[in-house]
């Protein structure tokens, strides 16, 4: 593969000139291999990237597991100098290659920023390389490099889903590799920082039928069965469920998908169709299990076992399929919709409880508004004391009582730092609805704890 050519040639490009100087055979032959390659993935893009999100390397958003060991020189060299994604832009001379492979490994080479400052200098303008924020102090820098690498898993895998949807619809092999390389980053993900995760899949603005539907099934999937002791594998399984739950509406024509108004019987048919088509779509992806090709053709058909496709009442639903349902219809109100503004969390969570015994299994969705709250993660609610606060952790058993912390005072007047657990005995204070957020508030939470 292209990303994978590209790789190596980089890896032979240090050591040759680990060793020999610049203008050696061994260097010129690398060199060239590299520009090739580099060529090869600019072929049909104006730009790729290689990122490093945690200590896994992924480009164009898919992450390159099976060579972890193999890549750590080049993940460790951008680590050292706090380089989080390198991006090469289409004209990218070979010139420009050579000059970064002998700069990164330069010892006293200034880091990220200053790092893109010196390419610039000696004239490298195709390259460009990103920074972990800093100027903080080492605690918040810390929890900001949490938002930061929570932000970056999230964006790594809509690339990536993207990567794969785009395969599907122009009907190209999808590599069952590249769906578990993302379900295995997201289980990481969410074993690791799964209250940061939450919260920007909380606050980030959703269209329905996406790549971001795909994913926050995909992660609320995972959150209701991380409690399960399942291993990594099975967990990465779930995540697949999730993800693929719709591929089959890759196959139905835009004009029914994004229609305005209802679906007159015959679109509303063709809809119907898309559990059925996903499934079949899942069957040929080789090396995908069974759960995924089973919750897409389920996840449409409630615990009563009306909903579609028709469903006799004997055969019971698979407890992944009834888990995805209720991430799919949670997200699905969560999101902007062709004929539906987003609804706020207390509703798309009164919704599910509303369902819980007929559409829903009732366990389920306990167990589901335990792990993600009446208000969400991130929110942003006023309290009845006048108050305004964030929502930084759930309390299980009791979604509507969330751990807050305070950030505006009664009088409108910015504070910060004070955190009250609505759950306390004696804390009388409760928080009464989500307010909306908008986009220069998502800074200030960058700096907040999450978690109890
Ligand atoms: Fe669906
Ligand atoms: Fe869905």
């Amino acid at each position: 593969v292209a990303s994978d050519r590209f790789l190596k040639a980089f890896l032979a490009s240090l050591k040759s000139t680990g060793f020999y100087s610049p203008e050696h055979p061994a260097c010129v032959a690398a060199f060239q291999e590299l520009a090739q390659a580099a060529a090869g993935l600019l072929q049909d893009k104006d730009s790729f990237y290689i990122g490093v999100v945690g200590k896994e390397l992924v480009i164009n958003g898919i992450p390159q597991f099976q060579q972890i060991s193999i890549y750590a020189r080049i993940v460790e060299l951008l680590h050292r100098r706090g380089i989080e994604k390198m991006t090469f832009a289409r004209d990218l001379a070979a010139e420009e290659l050579k000059i970064l492979v002998l700069l990164l490994p330069q010892e006293g080479a200034g880091g990220g920023g200053d790092f893109n400052r010196q390419l610039q200098e000696v004239g490298v303008t195709h390259i460009t390389t990103g920074r972990l924020s800093t100027g903080k102090s080492e605690a918040k820098a810390d929890q900001t490099h949490h938002f930061d690498l929570a932000e970056q898993n999230y964006a790594s895998g809509l690339e990536a889903i993207q990567e794969i949807n785009h395969l599907v619809r122009e009907r190209r092999v999808v590599k069952g590799g590249d769906v578990s390389s993302l379900a295995r980053m997201l289980v990481r993900g969410i074993r690791e920082n799964q209250g940061t995760l939450m919260t920007i899949l909380n606050l980030h603005s959703k269209d329905e039928y996406t790549a971001t539907h795909c994913l926050d099934v995909a992660l609320l999937t995972m959150v209701q069965a991380s409690r399960l002791r399942l291993d990594e594998g099975t967990l990465a399984e779930v995540a697949a469920a999730g993800l693929l739950h719709d591929l089959g509406k890759l196959l139905i024509p835009d004009e029914v998908l994004n229609k305005k108004g209802p679906l007159d019987p015959a679109e509303w048919e063709l809809m119907r169709e898309h559990p059925r088509l996903g499934a079949e779509l899942i069957h040929g992806i080789p090396g995908v299990g069974d759960l995924a090709y089973i919750a897409a053709y389920e996840h449409h058909i409630r615990l009563d076992h009306s909903g579609y496709p028709p469903r006799r009442r004997t055969l019971p639903l698979h407890s992944f399929s009834l888990m995805v349902a209720i991430a799919d219809v949670y997200d699905a109100m969560r999101s902007r919709r062709s004929y539906q503004d987003e609804q706020p969390p207390e509703k798309a969570a009164g919704v599910l409880f509303k369902g819980a015994g007929t559409h829903f299994h009732p366990v389920l969705v306990r167990r589901f508004l335990d792990e993600v709250g009446t208000f969400g993660l991130g929110s942003v609610v006023s309290l009845d004391s006048g108050e305004v606060a964030v929502v930084v952790a759930n309390n299980p058993g009791w979604p509507s009582r969330p751990v807050v912390q305070v950030i505006m005072d009664e009088a409108g007047r910015e504070v910060g730092g004070k955190r009250i657990n609505t759950a306390d005995d004696d804390v009388v204070v409760s928080v009464e609805r989500s307010l909306p957020v908008d986009g220069s508030f998502r800074d200030r939470l960058r700096d907040v704890d999450f978690g109890a």
